[in-house]
């Protein structure tokens, strides 16, 4: 019996030394310490040997069970040393060389600066207003009466309640803001009219979206005050920026509507292939016409002296129709594989 053991044993401490890995330790310790292994088994034999034997059997196999607990300890320890020194680097091979993934100017952000460039070739400052308003220069200056369809709540983004607000406060719903704005200033510091100015920035509205309807968009608006403006001014301003920003022979055309702030009122629409391919349709870029004398009188401003035009276009609108996008989310999902193709 005692043979055995030492057979086993030399065995087992020769497998050992020649584990090479991690998964053949964990493979020996299974076939040796394990709880069906041969140390197991020799203790499980113990019943088998004589009475006078088991004294010296039993410490036997405790020694044996020892020895091979400590051996397996030591080879783990040395194994795992060599593991942990890592495989030798050859300092000679070429890196690898990735490129810098260099960052853009957001598609809306180029073409609202290539739209404040080309006005500001035809002599329009830039001004800004703020995107929190209230409802008398988002509405009630522009001659938006209180009982308009434009001003329900269920259209706009209120922050105060307008049903028992003075004032109440909103997201703006156009840039128009700040053609009021900007004639309030002109007018109490004294540095116009003349005034010609656009002012690019963010709208809200609370509609649902879809391909070509988002809740927040951009819009450029621009405003032109000084004596003897006429609506000849309005359409050749207008037919300049198709040219100079889509191309020499952009169509474009006025057609007759309504907006509370002008008068007369057009809508300026222009000659556009919105999809890749397809044949060119009139699209709307946005309305315009001569500022209402209601809206310089509110602003301080005599219409018998002065008068003026205005003309507000979306942003994405324009966009989409210089770069040929569908869909009016691309320009906000903000998906690299889109944004790095334009
Ligand atoms: N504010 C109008 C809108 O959001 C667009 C607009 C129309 C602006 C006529 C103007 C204008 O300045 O004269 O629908």
């Amino acid at each position: 019996m005692l043979d055995s053991l030492h057979q086993t044993q030399s065995a087992a401490l020769a497998a050992l030394a020649a584990a090479p890995d991690q998964p053949a330790l964990e493979a020996w310790r299974v076939e040796y310490l394990g709880s069906k292994g041969k140390v197991r088994a020799a203790m499980a034999a113990m019943k088998d040997v004589p009475p006078t034997d088991k004294p010296a059997y039993g410490q036997a196999v405790n020694a044996m069970k020892a020895t091979l607990e400590a051996e397996f300890a030591n080879r783990s320890a040395a194994l795992a040393a060599t593991a942990s020194s890592g495989p030798a680097i050859d300092l000679t091979e070429p890196g690898i060389i990735h490129t810098p993934a260099l960052g853009r100017r957001h598609i809306i952000s180029r073409v609202r600066d290539e739209l404040v460039d080309v006005f500001g070739r035809m002599g329009f400052d830039v001004a800004t207003g703020p995107e929190l308003e209230d409802d008398e220069h988002n509405f009630v200056k522009l001659n938006i009466p209180a009982e308009h369809p434009a001003r329900d709540p269920i259209d706009n983004f209120y922050v105060d309640n307008p049903a028992n607000t003075v004032r109440p406060r909103m997201l703006r719903s156009q840039t128009s803001t700040v053609q009021i704005r900007t004639m309030e200033d002109a007018v109490a510091k004294g540095w116009g009219p003349p005034l010609k100015v656009v002012s690019p920035g963010r709208v809200y509205r609370p509609d649902t979206v879809d391909a070509t309807h988002s809740f927040m968009f951009h819009q450029i608006e621009g405003l032109y005050i000084d004596r003897d403006v006429t609506m000849v001014d309005l359409q050749s301003t207008l037919m300049h920026f198709a040219r100079a920003y889509f191309s020499p022979d952009a169509q474009v055309r006025l057609r007759p509507s309504f907006f509370p702030f002008t008068e007369p009122s057009a809508e300026f629409d222009m000659m556009i292939a919105l999809k890749p391919g397809q044949a060119p349709g009139w699209v709307e870029l946005g309305g315009c016409g001569m500022v209402d004398p209601n809206v310089l009188t509110a602003c301080g401003i005599d219409p018998e002296q002065w008068t003026g035009f205005a003309f507000g276009f979306g942003i994405e609108r324009i966009a989409m129709g210089k770069y040929g996008i569908p869909d009016i989310r691309m320009l906000f999902e903000n998906d690299l594989r889109f944004l790095s193709q334009i």
